[in-house]
């Protein structure tokens, strides 16, 4: 790979920024200044930047605190995209693993790691993704013994079992105008489409909330506001590679 490439793709800046960085002698080819842009990188050689080593990868991994009102997807006419929110320039083909709706919040994994998405996204690994919830209303024992036998919601089968925590009854919903709603967290390990709304929807509770958690063992970082994002840490980029989930 070209040398410039390489600085750009490894967060260095655009390609443009990073043939500045080696035209003021910034960037050392293994021990001597580069002197060219094109020049060739191969998995032998060292690159340093001010005294730092520049280690390229080739995947990348965020998390984002999606905000409601984008869109889960890579490209949209219409609409702001979770990847328009990943601002870092040289990011490549990110694209998110899985689905949120519009209107949900919480943690989107963005990748360009098709293998692990295809692992994570897998119906046949199961994998947990436990979301927060607001919903109308007050469940009822009967409806929590729904969620764990399965639930009919006009697909060919039932939902898998769903596990229903930290219920807390009777908040107030005041800006909806609802009297009363409940707040939990529910854990489901399929992928369905508007699952929890519908899950809720058939025992007539309507969703006013949403926002995922987890998936897997990775939790969203509590220090990210909506819109925010951060690159994964190299435990949690090993523990999901590893298919520690
Ligand atoms: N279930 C839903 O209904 N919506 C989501 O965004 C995710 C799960």
């Amino acid at each position: 790979m070209r040398l410039d490439k390489y600085l750009a793709q490894a967060g260095m800046g655009t390609r443009s920024e990073v043939k500045k960085l080696i035209r003021q002698g910034r960037v050392l080819f293994n021990e001597t200044p580069a002197d060219r842009p094109e020049r060739k990188v191969t998995e032998n050689d060292r690159v340093f930047v001010d005294g730092k080593q520049v280690v390229w990868e080739q995947y990348e991994y965020f998390m984002l605190n999606k905000p409601a009102g984008v869109v889960s997807a890579t490209k949209d006419a219409k609409d702001r995209t979770v990847v328009d929110l990943i601002k870092c320039p040289h990011s490549r083909e990110l694209f998110p693993v899985g689905r949120l709706d519009k209107d949900t919040e919480g943690l989107s994994l963005l990748t360009n790691d098709g293998a692990l998405a295809h692992r994570l996204l897998s119906p046949g690994k199961h994998v947990e993704k436990t979301y927060f919830v607001r919903v109308t209303g007050v469940l009822t024992e009967q409806d929590i013994l729904f969620f764990q036998n399965g639930i009919d919601i006009g697909d060919s089968t039932l939902t898998k079992p769903a596990v229903l925590s930290r219920i807390e009854k009777g908040q107030r919903a005041a800006a909806t105008g609802e009297t009363v709603c409940t707040e939990l967290f529910i854990t489901i390990t399929e992928g369905r489409y508007h699952q929890i709304k519908r899950m809720f929807a058939a025992v007539g509770k309507k969703v006013l909330y949403l926002k995922r958690v987890s998936i897997g063992g990775l939790q969203l970082d509590q220090g990210l506001k909506p819109g925010e994002y951060r690159r994964l840490t190299e435990q949690e980029k090993a523990d999901l590679c590893k298919g520690n989930f």
